[in-house]
């Protein structure tokens, strides 16, 4: 069916724990600012994610590391104009939730209160169940994230697929429980083994969100530049780009310049024009 078509039913946490339940699987996408988020919405995404990735895709820096509470605050906050249909999730950035679980349930109070977000994502399985478990007790619903955590990037040495070995495979299924258990409504799993993220989604009563993580998982997310191929560099092997952006925005920006040079732009119809009695009157004053 059209999505555009469909009657808006709000996604909501209960709505996407029955997904699972009835096997229907959840379709989630990253945004960032108003015009990406209102067509994300408007094609019917269940989740929308203001994830830390904004500090890579949008901010040109070079991990997630520097982003802000403020910097997610501005972006969620544009977002939350355009979202009405798809739940609104948004990422704690690094350091937002490290010191301890009251620092995290601070942040994530003003993200409900400030920036509108139905949820918050956080990264890392055992060692991150007591804050998501403060988390739940302030009625703040959690999507956790373990695998190839983008936070973790020093630790683990560089961006490498995780659970690759039994005994990291057997870290990560823990991770997986652990996050469950703490009341966790989703998780996502990122970059490891399609083997693994299928035990881990059997194992679970709540879904995985997969990305690099193979077909298995409940559902899918990836962000939103990769989709449509609005980037510079070489995209992850998991990525499937539905479009190129970058080589349309360049034609066009190629086109602009040209045509400004030409003297080719604006022509007389892309031009505004005197009403009649306004000529006559300036040619009488001999303006
Ligand atoms: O920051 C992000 O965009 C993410 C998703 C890709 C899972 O964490």
């Amino acid at each position: 069916m059209d999505p555009r078509t469909e009657a808006v039913s709000k996604v909501t946490v209960p709505s996407i724990l029955e997904r699972k339940l009835r096997g229907e699987k959840i379709a989630c996408l990253t945004a960032y600012d108003y015009p990406t988020a209102r067509l994300v919405d408007e094609a019917g995404l269940d989740v929308v994610l203001v994830g830390d990735s904004l500090g890579e895709v949008v901010l040109g820096y070079e991990s997630t590391l520097p982003v802000t509470i403020d910097d997610m605050l501005h972006h969620l906050r544009a977002v939350r104009r355009a979202v009405k249909r798809a739940l609104l999730v948004a990422d704690l950035p690094f350091g937002a939730y490290h010191v301890s679980a009251e620092q995290a349930v601070e942040a994530s109070l003003r993200y409900v209160k400030e920036g509108g977000a139905e949820a918050v994502k956080l990264e890392g399985g055992r060692k991150r169940s007591a804050i998501i478990r403060a988390l739940v007790a302030a009625e703040i619903p959690v999507m956790g994230h373990i695998g190839l955590t983008p936070q973790s990037v020093h630790a683990f040495g560089g961006y490498r697929v995780q659970g690759r070995t039994p005994d990291s495979a057997a870290e990560l299924v823990a991770d997986a429980r652990e996050v469950e258990e703490a009341g966790a409504f989703a998780i996502v799993l990122e970059g490891i083994p399609r083997e693994l993220a299928s035990s881990i989604t059997r194992r679970l009563r709540i879904p995985t969100i997969g990305i690099g993580a193979g077909p298995d998982c409940d559902g899918q997310i990836i962000v939103f530049h990769d989709l449509v191929g609005f980037g510079f560099g070489t995209a992850p092997k998991f990525v499937r780009q539905y479009a190129r952006v970058t080589d349309v925005v360049r034609e066009a920006l190629t086109g602009y310049r040209g045509d400004v040079l030409a003297g080719r732009y604006p022509e007389d119809r892309e031009s505004y024009h005197w009403p009649a009695s306004t000529r006559e009157l300036f040619e009488r004053v001999g303006a």
